[in-house]
């Protein structure tokens, strides 16, 4: 799809973890799945993010990749629907990373809450590393790079696409200004016709004299959907609206992810690191016992006791996936010691089962046939690169690098 079609672009990443678990589908995954009917839609594997704290023992980073771009198949991550690709094949990310980190000041880095929090939560590797610190800001150029209007993201990473329009905002700023702005704007209304031009010039008056937030949309809307405009027209034209300059790096905007709590089978939050996981791959017997040995409230001692669902990790997973009505009728004979608790996990694990059963089997023939799923990244790279490229072409020349 051209870059200023009227789709709106999202872009999201995962660090390759190895194979994913239950916590990743429903936490990130399954949104991805949604949104790339409705989308211009670009996911990829952060390798490099891996790197920021895994930088020791990179041995299973391979391995841990290609698992990941399986699983998201298996998924149901569409390569005919979506763009798939891995960071490291697009070069572009690092030299926007470069280049805007001479303009990032250290403090913008320093405030993002998930510096400290994660160096003490990992306090068993030295993140006192460059690298750990510029994370947000290769984040950044990750987003920015694709011109990418909606990041699907969870709530903790909200500080870093926050980060990622100051940066964007400071880069425009800086770099968007031409002497002679305002003629070029008004050539570039002429390439938008008449009609267009006064609806445009109207706009952004009910904005700028009003704060019609509305408005701004449609004008942005108008902009965006032109297929006439070049690249450096439609910048100025989105410009003009804020009458900051051209806008050359588009502001990003969190999609949050409304994530359920998936608890892992001890009850703690499902974890990797905590060995408590139910892999979307795993055999079906093996997950169907898994779930008959999960912790559940742990006041439920004999099957005579009464139990509380708020205090069961069960419920949580009753929350994701049963009805309203079986919801409700193991929340209520859980209360009066009704059913036993293998009998409240039955439809629960007839769920999950059937949808593990479907992930694998969609998987396998990936599984079967790596050629395939290298096929589909490099293709998602190629793609990917391309519209890269032209961002940095842009940026490039906005900084005055183009002498080549
Ligand atoms: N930081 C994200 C995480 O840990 C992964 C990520 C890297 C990402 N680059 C991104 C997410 C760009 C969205 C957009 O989950
Ligand atoms: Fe948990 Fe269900 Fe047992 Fe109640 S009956 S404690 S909700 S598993």
């Amino acid at each position: 799809m051209a870059p200023n079609s009227q789709n709106p672009r999202v872009l999201s990443g995962m660090r390759p973890t190895g194979q994913l678990h239950l916590g990743n589908y429903h936490g990130a995954l399954r949104n991805w799945v949604d949104l790339q009917y409705q989308y211009e839609c670009y996911f990829f594997v952060a390798d490099w993010h891996a790197l920021t704290t895994g930088y020791e023992d990179t041995s299973s980073l391979e391995d841990h990749v290609w698992q990941m771009v399986i699983d998201w198949l298996g998924a149901g991550l569409n390569p005919g629907a979506c763009t798939l690709f891995i960071q490291s094949r697009v070069p572009e990310h690092a030299e926007l990373h470069l280049l805007l980190s001479m303009m990032t000041p250290l403090g913008w880095l320093e405030r993002v809450p998930t510096y400290k929090d994660q160096q003490e939560q990992l306090r068993e590797r030295d993140l006192a590393t460059y690298g750990f610190l510029g994370y947000p800001l290769l984040q950044s150029a990750d987003i920015l790079v694709y011109q990418t209007k909606y990041v699907p993201v969870g709530e903790d990473q909200i500080a870093h696409v926050e980060i990622t329009r100051e940066v964007a905002r400071r880069f425009n700023h800086l770099y968007g200004r031409e002497p002679d702005f305002e003629q070029k704007v008004e050539r570039a209304l002429k390439q938008l016709g008449a009609r267009n031009a006064t609806l445009y010039k109207s706009l952004r008056k009910a904005y700028q004299e009003q704060g019609d937030a509305d408005s701004l949309k449609q004008a942005h809307a108008l902009i965006e959907s032109n297929n006439h405009l070049v690249l450096a027209d439609r910048e100025r034209l989105l410009g003009f609206l804020d009458g900051t300059g051209r806008v050359i790096l588009v502001e990003p905007e969190v999609l949050l992810t409304q994530t359920p709590k998936v608890p892992g089978l001890d009850g703690r939050k499902m974890s990797k690191s905590y060995g408590n996981t139910i892999g979307l791959r795993e055999d079906p017997d093996e997950v169907a016992r898994k779930l008959k040995t999960m912790q559940t409230d742990p006041a439920r001692v004999r099957r005579t006791d009464p139990g509380d669902p708020d205090k069961c990790p069960v419920f949580d997973l009753h929350r994701i996936y049963s009805t309203p009505e079986t919801r409700e009728w193991a929340a209520g004979n859980c209360r009066t010691a009704g059913i036993g608790c293998l009998e409240c996990k039955k439809p629960l694990i007839d769920e999950i089962v059937a949808e593990i059963r479907t992930i694998r089997e969609r998987a396998r023939e990936y599984e079967d046939n790596p050629e395939l799923v290298r096929g589909i990244i490099s293709e998602g790279c190629d793609k990917a690169r391309d519209v890269a490229r032209a961002t940095l072409e842009e940026v490039r020349a906005a900084m005055g690098l183009e002498y080549r």
